[in-house]
């Protein structure tokens, strides 16, 4: 399990200079892929006083001309073999397409760098691994960029876990749930690219953060299935993001899986781009043995006196995207200078990648799997 002292609070570091003004310490960290993601990270890694921001890397000219103009990044890269060769970063933040994870990190690793890596942490398991040995034969650290475990009703639920409310957890239902939400940009309809569709980009999220609040149970079985019925069409109905790319979506529309625990304990999880649903649902709720939770709104049912009781907190901080970002992003900082604990090392990201490869492998032969 992972080290609970570590919060959202680590947001609040405060990080003091010398009396000459100088900070101490500052991890010289370079970003690997400067598209969407990319260019949050570096929102939030600019506004560390302890991080230099070294190098950008991007494959696309225009990428890197906005790092120059919007962020005056000026050591810029379009291969990150030159950039890991010539830069030497302590560290790299991998925001890439899925398929460059495993082999851009596995580089950064040999080349000395500690490696903050975007979810999912790879393609497959195997990937994972490799990316596991790297680091430790390098002796650096591997986090990877699960932010929703630092969210204010996850720290919740754990903290009431740690403290015995819901006893054993039996079972728990994750739901990332879009009605008509096909990315229309980058790669995420391209399986080569991406190791799937919504299962591996959006219920790696809802997993990840069930999967911390169960207190990281081994997975041990999966099945499930996956359809694909819209998105390889012409989008013919008004939506958020229209006009995604068809022609090259080969990826599922909705995956539904079940993992079953070492300790008993059984997930189910659903996951879209599309489907024919009221509304879109991020969520998770769970079932334990002397009581229950749900992640939003964050609720603990239990007994109580005699009562069945709904307990809501009175007040929880703000759990808004960016500051997710930069708690994740803090973590791994700590983790580099200061030798904290990983919210979400490498081992995390093998397990949930295991469930993900396990429900797609039980789709592919049509029965339960072994994970
Ligand atoms: N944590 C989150 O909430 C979150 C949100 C969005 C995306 N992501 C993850 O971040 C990653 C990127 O997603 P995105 O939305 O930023 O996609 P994006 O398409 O906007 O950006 C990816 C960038 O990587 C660049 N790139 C491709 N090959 C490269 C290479 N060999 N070297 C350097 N750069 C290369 C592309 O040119 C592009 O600019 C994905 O793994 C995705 O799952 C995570």
């Amino acid at each position: 399990m992972v080290d609970s002292s570590v919060s959202t609070e680590s947001l609040g570091r405060n990080i003091q200079a010398s009396p000459d003004g100088k900070i101490p310490k500052k991890l010289r960290l370079a970003i690997i892929g400067c598209g969407g993601i990319g260019e949050l990270h570096i929102q939030a890694l600019k506004a560390m006083p302890d991080v230099e921001l070294v190098a950008g890397v991007d494959t696309k000219p225009q990428c890197l001309q906005a790092m120059k103009q919007n962020f005056g990044l000026t050591d810029l890269y379009e291969d990150f073999q030159t950039m890991l060769a010539r830069v030497k970063p302590a560290a790299v933040s991998i925001c890439t397409p899925n398929a460059l994870h495993a082999p851009i990190a596995v580089a950064a690793l040999q080349a000395g760098a500690d490696v903050m890596t975007e979810k999912p942490m790879a393609m497959n398991p195997r990937e994972c691994r490799q990316m596991l040995e790297a680091a430790k034969t390098a002796g650096r650290k591997l986090a990877v960029g699960f932010q929703y475990r630092h969210h204010p009703n996850t720290q919740m639920l754990t903290r009431a876990r740690d403290n015995g409310q819901f006893g054993d957890v039996m079972f728990v239902k994750c739901q990332a749930l879009r009605r008509r939400g096909i990315p229309n940009w980058g790669v995420f309809g391209q399986k080569e690219l991406q190791g799937g569709g919504p299962m591996i980009d959006l219920g790696v999220h809802v997993m990840e953060m069930a999967h911390y609040v169960m207190g990281s149970p081994k997975p041990v079985s999966a099945s499930g299935n996956i359809w694909t019925y819209l998105g390889h069409k012409p989008g013919n109905v008004a939506s958020m993001w229209p006009n995604w790319d068809h022609t090259t979506y080969n990826v599922e529309d909705l995956a539904i899986g079940q993992i079953r625990f070492e300790n008993g304990a059984v997930m189910q999880v659903e996951a879209s781009f599309a489907a024919h649903i009221p509304a879109d649902i991020w969520n998770f709720s769970f079932m334990g043995t002397r009581g229950g939770g749900c992640w939003d709104p964050p609720t603990i049912h239990t007994d109580s006196a005699g009562t069945m009781v709904n307990i809501t907190p009175a007040f929880l901080p703000s759990g808004d995207f960016a500051r997710l970002i930069s708690a994740k992003l803090r973590n791994f900082v700590d983790a580099c200078l200061y030798n904290a604990p990983l919210m979400a090392p490498g081992e995390a990201g093998l397990a949930v990648q295991a469930m993900i490869d396990g429900v797609y492998r039980s789709a592919a032969c049509g029965h339960d799997v072994g994970i």
